[in-house]
């Protein structure tokens, strides 16, 4: 019965319905050539699982904005990534298998930007503001309301390019404490202008306008995803520092729902966060049922 249900089609949108339940998780690999171009090791290793029949690949890690290390990502910021993407997805299209592009960028827990200054976040903190210590965290530039703007466009941009590339869908990525999870974050968000920590509809504002953004240019008929964390309430020590996140468990799977842009194929729940040295993550966590 169990397996029935795995292997039954799923209707994500109208036009997108999956031949089975069993999505491959967005895991960035350390595949890419130089400078995040696509390299055949990627599509090797993708192309091996869509053989193997699942439902939907999610292909991580793509960069809509460079960052540091490189190396571990692939990108689409910039026209120039297209004709490895487009190859890409049509080795996986052969095996009938859709593909999302999930996006990403490490934001406030990189060790710098793309220029070796502070890395960017919603706020600007200092290394004792830190919760884990160097080498894993490093103090933290506020961004300005230009510069979000600017990243705005840009990861809306990168998303036309994965629609132009053939993706079947494209992944927002607000989980694991990177660039949109620090914006939801009481952890690294302590502003207090309307995209600050103090309501639901602030620190989620730079989320819902991105997706917004893709949904208007994309088109009603393209679908977006988002990953969230579902749990993020955890202590861990780690070098003597105590880690206490602050959100409340499921909130945003929660609520969500009541976001009015209804742009979503559907929400991955996560949990765990970069704030931890890597070797600890814990990116699973308890999945809130709602009902
Ligand atoms: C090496 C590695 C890279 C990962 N990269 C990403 C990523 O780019 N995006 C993402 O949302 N999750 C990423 N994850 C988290 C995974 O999608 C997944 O949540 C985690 O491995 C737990 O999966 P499990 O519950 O099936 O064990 C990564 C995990 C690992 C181990």
């Amino acid at each position: 019965m169990y397996h029935k249900t795995l292997l039954s089609p799923l209707k994500l949108t109208d036009t997108l319905i999956l031949k089975n339940r069993m999505i491959k998780s967005p895991q960035s690999t350390m595949y890419w050539d130089d400078d995040y171009f696509m390299s055949d090791r990627v599509i090797d290793f993708y192309e091996s699982i869509a053989q193997g029949g699942v439902g939907l690949l999610i292909l991580a890690g793509i960069l809509w904005y460079p960052a540091h290390p490189g190396g571990i990502y692939g990108a689409l910021y910039d026209d120039k990534y297209l004709p490895g993407m487009k190859k890409f997805v049509e080795r996986m299209h052969r095996h009938n298998c859709p593909v999302f592009c999930q996006f990403h960028h490490t934001g406030p827990s990189s060790p710098s930007d793309d220029k070796g200054g502070r890395p960017f976040g919603p706020s600007r903190l200092e290394q004792e503001d830190m919760a884990s210590p160097l080498p894993y965290l490093h103090a933290t530039r506020e961004l300005s309301l230009e510069e979000i703007e600017e990243h705005k466009r840009r990861y809306v941009d990168a998303a036309v390019r994965a629609r132009e590339a053939g993706f079947d869908g494209v992944e927002v990525h607000g989980a694991h404490g990177y660039f949109l999870a620090s914006f939801l974050s009481r952890v690294w968000n302590r502003r207090t202008d309307q995209y600050g920590i103090q309501s639901f509809e602030s620190r989620t504002r730079l989320m819902v306008e991105i997706m917004e953004g893709i949904r208007e240019r994309c088109g009603e008929d393209f679908p977006i995803g988002v990953r969230i964390n579902g749990e993020e309430t955890e202590g861990v020590l780690f070098g003597g520092c105590l880690m206490a996140f602050d959100l409340e468990p499921g909130t945003y799977a929660f609520e969500m729902e009541y976001v009015p842009a209804g742009a979503w194929a559907g929400i991955a729940v996560s949990a765990g966060s970069i704030l931890i040295f890597i070797l600890l993550m814990r990116l699973r966590g308890k999945v809130p049922i709602k009902r």
